[in-house]
């Protein structure tokens, strides 16, 4: 297994549409491999494949507490059947836009239709969390962002932060 860099803003990759994954290979076992390592060295709950310049709907999740037993989660073309009326408040952070955190309301329940390793189809009913963090790596192969839930003008001041930076990074 091999930790992948992972892109952050203002990278354009992130905003393009993830592709389906036609085919799940030993080739696709091995990125599911080395993007869950480089979930748990983040650390983080959730990874997208685009996160790791690799356009494709995949995912990897786990949302185990400190203490627990690792549960990784494998999500392939994840489809999300139905949400739940009830919404959860979570202060959502995300590796492509370190140090950003942002209170976000979504529904507190869903079901979600996916691909596992080994390309069998699956049905998972997931609440809390779990809901949360499957609806913001679906929204990253769609290239949606957390900074999508501010106001213009709060997304503006985000973006311009990172593309300084990135350019001050350049420049050195
Ligand atoms: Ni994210």
């Amino acid at each position: 297994m091999a930790k992948l860099p992972i892109i952050t803003l203002p990278d354009p990759l992130l905003r393009k549409a993830s592709d389906r994954v036609e085919r799940v290979d030993d080739e696709l076992r091995r990125l599911m491999d080395d993007m869950l390592e480089t979930m748990y060295a983040a650390p983080g709950v959730g990874l997208a494949a685009v996160q790791v310049g690799v356009p494709r709907r995949l995912v990897v999740l786990d949302t185990s507490g400190e203490d627990e037993e690792r549960r990784p989660l494998i999500l392939v073309n994840p489809e999300i059947v139905s949400l739940g009326s009830e919404m959860r408040v979570h202060e959502e952070g995300c590796l492509s836009i370190p140090d950003v955190r942002i209170e976000i309301e979504r529904p507190a329940s869903l079901t979600v239709r996916f691909l596992d390793r080994e390309g069998k189809p699956q049905e998972l009913a997931a609440e809390g969390l779990l809901a949360t963090a499957i609806q913001h790596e679906v929204d990253h192969l769609n290239g949606k962002l957390i900074i999508d839930f501010l106001s213009r003008l709060k997304r503006d001041i985000i973006v311009r932060k990172f593309k300084k930076q990135a350019k001050a990074e350049a420049a050195m």
